[in-house]
């Protein structure tokens, strides 16, 4: 059975479609190797996976491709393609990420409908509760994001269910709540506060270090795609947590053990659109997928700074 992984160069496609090569699929992964981090980065995603005889890659934007190269055979769709990222997503950004994460999209579903695809899940975001009232975030609670990322994680999420509504298309969604380990994008925080750890620098926070996140290992999320491939119930939609919450300041204690240097820490002003706490309820995962996550924080990290050392040393 044949998949396509969308944003295969990124940090979660390229760990996903090393995990489906495993499982024994054949992969097509498709990206556009978009600007907003460096290419030689994407491209040391890409290692292992070039040098697989059941893997291809297509270099190519879904806003311009033509998806009978890509979706012939193809059983499994994972959507991670997508401009992440909420603190850029203001002003004049906000225009590539409704090019990237929502006309992107609706171009995918369009070509989808009508073939006979297995899953079409998609990669959404805790992003999209925002200032929900409801904690621990349940996915039938009330979604408020307070990003323009989160808005149009919001809006791809919604175009997966009216398609799933009105053709069938087998749409599952996930969302991810802040991955973290090897390859972990270079705007995300704990990649920042490695590499001033790694240059000796002082580390950039933003806020009180008290906001709270539910951190997810990527071996965690990887392990919750496949377990919606197998057993996830179309039209359904699945947070994806690490299963605890942590406050940033405890995150870099970690990280001061595991580096064994003392963090030098500038405080910054909140940044708008940043959520001060999440925590998923994953009771659903749980129920349906079997979805436990096993990866323990300081472990995590572990694996984390090993990788930042390899990148950059
Ligand atoms: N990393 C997280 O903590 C997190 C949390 C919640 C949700 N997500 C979602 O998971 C997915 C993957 O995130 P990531 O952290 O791996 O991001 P990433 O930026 O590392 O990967 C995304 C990839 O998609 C590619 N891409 C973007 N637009 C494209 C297009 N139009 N056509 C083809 N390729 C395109 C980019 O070049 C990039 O390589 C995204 O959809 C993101 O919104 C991530």
């Amino acid at each position: 059975m044949k998949c396509l992984v969308t944003g295969v160069a990124g940090f979660i496609g390229s760990h996903l479609a090393e995990r489906l090569l495993q499982e024994g699929y054949e992969v097509i992964g498709l990206d556009c190797f978009t600007d907003f981090y460096p290419r030689w980065i994407k491209k040391r995603n890409l290692t292992f996976l070039e040098s697989k005889p059941h893997f291809q890659l297509v270099e190519n934007d879904l806003n311009q491709i033509n998806f009978n190269e890509i979706l012939d055979g193809v059983g499994f769709i994972f959507h991670l393609a997508a401009q992440a990222g909420v603190r850029t997503s203001w002003g004049e950004n906000f225009s590539e990420y409704v090019k990237h994460n929502v006309l992107a999209t609706q171009k995918l579903l369009e070509a989808v409908k009508g073939r006979k695809i297995e899953k079409f899940i998609f990669a959404s975001s805790s992003s999209v509760y925002g200032l929900s009232s409801t904690f621990p975030m349940v996915e039938n609670g009330p979604v408020q994001p307070i990003s323009p990322y989160g808005v149009t994680k919001l809006a791809a999420e919604q175009l997966c269910f009216l398609y799933f509504k009105n053709y069938n298309v087998p749409i599952i969604s996930l969302r991810f709540f802040t991955v973290y380990g090897p390859r972990q994008r270079p705007d995300m925080a704990f990649h920042k506060f490695f590499v001033a750890f790694l240059k000796k620098e002082i580390i950039p926070v933003y806020g009180d270090g008290h906001q709270t996140r539910d951190f997810t290992y990527i071996d965690d999320i990887i392990e919750a795609n496949i377990l919606a491939l197998k057993r996830g119930r179309v039209g359904e939609v699945y947070n994806i947590g690490g299963g605890h919450r942590k406050e940033l300041s405890e995150v870099i204690e970690l990280m001061e053990k595991i580096t064994g240097q003392k963090a030098r820490i500038r405080w910054l002003d909140p940044q708008k659109g940043d959520v001060v706490h999440t925590l998923a309820s994953i009771e659903k995962a749980k129920l349906d997928l079997g979805y436990n996550p096993r990866s323990d924080l300081e472990n995590g990290l572990r694996q984390q700074w090993l990788w930042i050392k390899q990148l950059y040393e």
